[in-house]
């Protein structure tokens, strides 16, 4: 077996999802899950952009064992040199240096020629040698640069020291015949390749990036970067799970190259990256879609019926739908709720175990059956609600007919406690009125969303709201059986994100 290592990039280019943001606490939970999941490498942040990518990279570096954690840096020392902090305590980390090297980047964008490009990426490879022996280079926009140029310093990073060269192709622009010829190039042309790994990174602009990535894999590509469900930076980056699959699928096609991962943790990892970055999946997506194994035509229903594989060729079960859901109630204890909390991925500490238990409880209360998707909501808005600047504290909210709905909001902002009454078109409307009048903010609402999680007039409602400010974007949750309520923590939940993405562009980055 040929083993191709799944870097996964979900909590770094995922991230960059308009509206993607994730707390420390959330990368934590989704850096355990894909440990469970087994991916060899876990790129946890880009450490010199915020305080908070640095802490992820540093608490999962110094948590996650077995996994090698890497963290973004540019060629710049301060970078390299923030890296080299976050993964001082993992068991085994990893520099991820990166530099454009196509001509559009140097010319526009670098200012640099191709001198000082070679040299600039050499001094930083040397540099971050000096924190770990595992130094990734990425040759940012690779596909739309020249050819014996990749080569030349590809050739230079591998002598200065990088184990794992990187082939990006960063704005989605090639096609699977060009993409292999490209890595063939490489393999039969710089001399000193096979003292690395050559790794894949693609973008999905044109909905290429796993057929890209297998065609790089055939020819000899040993690692594939890629994020769950394929969220990532503008259309997407590469899918982990559909390259997995394809290659469990057809062994024979890929001359039995595989990766490690435990497949039948593919579907959870799906599901918990979906309800903490508010990305839903679309439902006939492949692998993970609600539609991925549901048989509609009555010939196709027919004929699985009578033999599975006329229609299906894989089983739901290998990627770990579940065949029956869980219910709990009332009089659901404590250990049969913790034992569920691990099934469903989420490893939390008794602390957080009780907190959520409590809520679980009087969930139960207001609901007959709790079903696992109320029991993932309960928990992602216990990751997300994080009051980093603006908490809510109360809400009453008047409505009816011949009556203009009034919201009646208490928050703090900072800690300093303010309350207003505002009113609106509709009492969602009002309440946003009144959040933005003690907010002080400007942002536009682009998106609101509202559906519920589970059947049943007493279902939990799940909000997800888009606000744009001055260019950026920022999606926020919040789930509560009263929509309002729902409705106000999906508000604050944006406003903070928009908060924390405003400090650190001021950090130019
Ligand atoms: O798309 C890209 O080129 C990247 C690099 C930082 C690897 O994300
Ligand atoms: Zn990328």
């Amino acid at each position: 077996m040929r083993l191709i290592k799944v870097f996964d990039t979900t909590l770094r280019d995922g991230e960059q999802s308009p509206g993607a943001t994730m707390n420390v606490e959330e990368k934590l939970q989704i850096a355990r899950q894909l440990k469970r999941l087994n991916v060899d490498v876990i790129e946890a942040g880009f450490p010199i952009a915020s305080q908070g990518d640095f802490e992820a990279v540093r608490l999962i570096a110094n948590e996650i064992d077995g996994v090698t954690v890497a963290g973004l840096a540019r060629t710049r020392f301060e970078d390299i040199d923030r890296v080299g902090e976050a993964i001082k305590s993992a068991e085994s980390g990893r520099v991820h240096i990166f530099l454009a090297t196509s001509d559009i980047h140097l010319k526009y964008k670098l200012k640099m020629d191709r001198e000082q490009v070679l040299e600039s990426a050499v001094k930083a490879v040397l540099h971050a040698r000096k924190y770990t022996d595992d130094v990734e280079f990425s040759a940012e926009d690779a596909t739309r640069s020249d050819r014996d140029f990749l080569c030349r310093i590809t050739e230079e990073v591998i002598k200065a020291g990088a184990t794992t060269v990187n082939i990006p192709d960063t704005v989605g622009y090639t096609i699977p015949l060009e993409y292999s010829e490209l890595i063939d190039y490489l393999m039969n042309n710089v001399p000193n390749i096979d003292k690395c790994v050559i790794s894949v990174h693609c973008h999905n602009d044109l909905g290429l990036a796993v057929a890209n990535s297998l065609a790089a894999i055939l020819k000899g590509a040993g690692q594939v970067e890629c994020t769950v469900n394929g969220i990532g930076e503008r259309a997407g980056n590469a899918s982990l799970e559909e390259i997995v699959m394809v290659l469990k699928t057809r062994p024979g096609i890929f001359s039995g190259a595989d990766t490690r991962i435990t497949t039948r943790e593919i579907y959870k990892t799906s599901r918990m990256v979906s309800k903490i970055t508010g990305m839903m999946v679309q439902p006939n997506k492949a692998i993970v879609g609600d539609n991925a194994f549901a048989h509609e035509a009555g010939i196709h229903q027919d004929g699985y019926l009578k033999e599975r594989s006329t229609y299906e060729i894989l089983k739901p079960q290998d990627v770990g739908i579940p065949a029956s859901k869980l219910v709990l109630g009332k009089h659901s204890g404590r250990h049969a709720f913790k034992e569920r909390l691990k099934e469903l991925g989420y490893d939390l500490g008794d602390d957080d175990v009780n907190k959520t238990f409590d809520k679980f409880k009087s969930l139960a209360d207001q609901k007959k059956y709790v079903f696992d998707e109320d029991i993932e909501t309960l928990l992602t808005q216990e990751l997300s609600d994080i009051c980093d600047v603006y908490c809510l504290t109360f809400l009453f909210v008047a409505s009816g007919t011949n009556q203009r709905p009034t919201a009646h909001v208490r928050m703090t902002v900072n800690g300093e406690d303010r309350e207003l009454t505002h009113s609106g078109d509709g009492p969602v409307d009002a309440t946003y009125n009144a959040i933005a009048a003690i907010t002080k903010t400007k942002s536009q609402l682009s998106k609101y969303e509202v559906k519920s999680i589970t059947g049943g007039t007493d279902a939990l409602g799940d909000v997800v709201v888009t606000l744009e400010e001055g260019g950026r974007t920022e999606r926020g949750t919040g789930s509560d059986t009263d929509i309002i309520i729902a409705s106000a923590k999906a508000y604050i939940n944006a406003l903070n994100k928009l908060e924390g993405k405003k400090r650190a562009v001021e950090k130019g980055i």
